[in-house]
């Protein structure tokens, strides 16, 4: 078979499977900067996104005189409003930036933090198992949210316009209502039963006691009012004074423990993204920014497309590229079980997990023609699909990728009265109980344990691909798929795939365990799954969909532009203006 000329030497699976030791160490430099630069700028503005009028609301931004990191506030603050199952004001998230005047890259880091009060003890029931109920539902769930501050930070570091502005479109929407999608409907009714419990969730989500109706108008004064006190007070509107007594008030009547002094304290923090050079045999190199920890998604990317160099994948039938990926997929994934974490916290051998020379050493345990068996960890679930992703490229050049979420859908499910927004559950992304699955099915040991202070870790994985002709921006909700959902992502626009094709494309995934691909329906054909099977993979073939990628690219050799949003969902966006 041709691909075997770039199969590396095989080496002895079972010495795979011991996790490896290593010193912490600082981030790679990177060798390669492809830079968008001013001498070049696409004129035009892409905006993809999941809700058109978070995309829409981007636009008008940019036509006040905003740039992509204003319209990323527009953006952001109108998902809070629009989509309040998947990501909020009660939130967090990561922004991933490309600032073209200096080619700064940066990543801003809003992920919710463990509040003084938090331990493991809190969440385990009387067998030392993880009480679900209470790392995903009502005040206990919630860690400090980050959204606010992101869209205080992003606004008075990056952007051009006040908050006024760019708040604008979310606060007009909240306050004169929209019509949610059915998505939306279907998943209050999912979480109805526990919406109800709290009465400030219910008197703003379920009219007349009940989930609503399609054609119902959901107008939100309250959230219209928070963000506006954001929009004029800054960090203050929200993390002190008056505000920030509501939430501690309202979160400790409903059996939690948050302190003036945890919202006070909360900042965001600029990470230098995980950098590096992915370099396809008989393709010329393309340079990867992505998430850094307290995201895995950089450095389980960075993983995974290190060890794929090793193999020509034009030159494979299906069920080998597929088993390729697959194998790098099943080696990153096992190390963010291990050692990911907190930056602040935990110390992290991430030179060592993002170099060249593990690749190689991964890449020599696996097997050409056989599945390696992942038998060292308890099984492990999939997730489900609430978060929010979107893309933006402005007529300079400048570049956002953003992924925020409240976790599980309607996150806590608690609404503290009169702030319009729900709380996370992000308590539930820490390994709550040492290896112990969470409600995704991930485990994790110390590195992720909730401390006080801590961030959890986060598959979140916002992303720019810097390419020899065209730049990317690129990234998913899906919980643990996310990561293996931006690497499909970006294997597709490595082969000149335009965003529509990289958003369409069938999905598969593995995290190691389970020990098995899952698929979107149709994603392997009958032959592929046979070779895949003898090769010892078990399949599971789902009914479901995942995802809602949201994608811009700009062609600087054509100069034009490209955004698709996911057709999986009914309500994105793509667009260029
Ligand atoms: O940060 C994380 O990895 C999760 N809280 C993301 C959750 C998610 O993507 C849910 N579904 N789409």
């Amino acid at each position: 078979m041709k691909w075997r000329a770039r199969w590396i030497a095989l080496g002895c699976a079972s010495s795979l499977l011991a996790a490896p030791s290593f010193a912490a160490s600082p981030a790679p430099a990177t060798a390669l900067k492809t830079e968008t630069t001013l001498a070049q700028r696409p004129g035009h503005a892409a905006i993809a996104s999941a809700h058109r009028l978070a995309t829409e609301a981007g636009f008008e931004v940019l036509r006040a005189g905003g740039n992509a990191f204003d319209a990323g506030v527009a953006v952001a603050a109108t998902l809070s409003v629009v989509e309040p199952q998947s990501s909020g004001i009660g939130g967090g998230g990561f922004f991933l930036l490309h600032r073209v005047s200096d080619g700064k890259d940066v990543m801003l880091d809003a992920r919710e933090t463990a509040p003084m009060g938090s331990s493991s003890k809190l969440y385990e029931d009387a067998d030392g198992n993880p009480d679900r109920d209470k790392s995903l539902n009502g005040a206990l769930a919630a860690g400090i949210p980050g959204e606010p501050a992101a869209l205080v930070w992003m606004a008075q570091r990056y952007g051009k316009l006040p908050l006024t502005k760019s708040l604008s479109p979310a606060i007009r929407i909240a306050s004169e209502g929209f019509r949610p999608d059915a998505r939306m409907l279907a998943e209050l009714r999912q979480r109805a039963k526990v919406i109800a419990r709290y009465p400030g969730s219910a008197t703003l989500l379920l009219p007349d006691g009940q989930p609503p109706q399609v054609g119902w108008t959901f107008k939100n004064p309250d959230l219209a009012n928070t963000l506006t006190r954001i929009a004029k007070d800054g960090d203050a509107g929200f993390y002190r004074g008056e505000f920030a007594q509501k939430l501690v008030d309202g979160v400790s009547s409903q059996g939690g423990d948050w302190t003036l002094a945890d919202l006070a304290n909360y900042k965001v923090r600029e990470r230098a993204p995980i950098a590096f050079d992915y370099h396809p045999p008989g393709k010329p190199a393309f340079h990867i920014v992505s998430a850094s920890p307290p995201s895995s998604g950089g450095i389980v990317l960075a993983e995974m497309l290190n060890i794929l160099t090793g193999f020509d994948l034009d030159k494979m039938d299906r069920a080998h590229r597929v088993h390729a990926i697959v194998e790098a997929m099943r080696r990153g994934y096992r190390d963010r079980t291990q050692y990911l974490g907190d930056p602040d916290f935990v110390p992290m051998p991430v030179a060592r997990l993002t170099s060249m020379a593990y690749a190689d050493e991964l890449r020599a345990s696996i097997q050409p023609e056989h599945a390696t068996p992942s038998n060292a960890l308890p099984a492990v679930q999939p997730e489900s699909m609430h978060t929010t992703h979107f893309s933006i490229i402005d007529a300079d050049g400048n570049m956002v990728a953003g992924t925020q979420t409240v976790n599980t859908e309607f996150g806590s499910c608690l609404v503290i009265p009169g702030t319009g927004f729900v709380l996370n559950n992000e308590m539930d992304d820490f390994a709550l109980v040492p290896g112990k699955p969470n409600a995704y099915g991930l485990i994790g040991y110390d590195a992720n344990a909730p401390k006080p202070g801590r961030r959890p870790l986060s598959s979140m994985t916002p992303t720019f691909v810097f390419g020899p002709d065209r730049v990317g921006v690129i990234g998913t909700p899906g919980g643990s798929r996310i990561i293996t959902m931006v690497l499909e992502g970006v294997l597709g626009f490595v082969d000149g795939m335009n965003a529509a094709q990289i958003t369409v494309q069938p999905r598969f995934h593995h995290q190691y365990l389970p020990d098995a691909i899952s698929t979107e329906p149709g994603a392997l054909n009958r032959a592929t799954i046979k070779t895949l099977q003898d090769m010892g993979y078990q399949i599971n073939a789902g009914e479901r969909t995942w995802g809602f990628m949201n994608v811009t690219i700009w062609d600087r050799r054509t100069n034009t532009l490209d955004a698709a949003s996911d057709p999986r969902g009914e309500s994105g966006l793509g667009k260029v203006q």
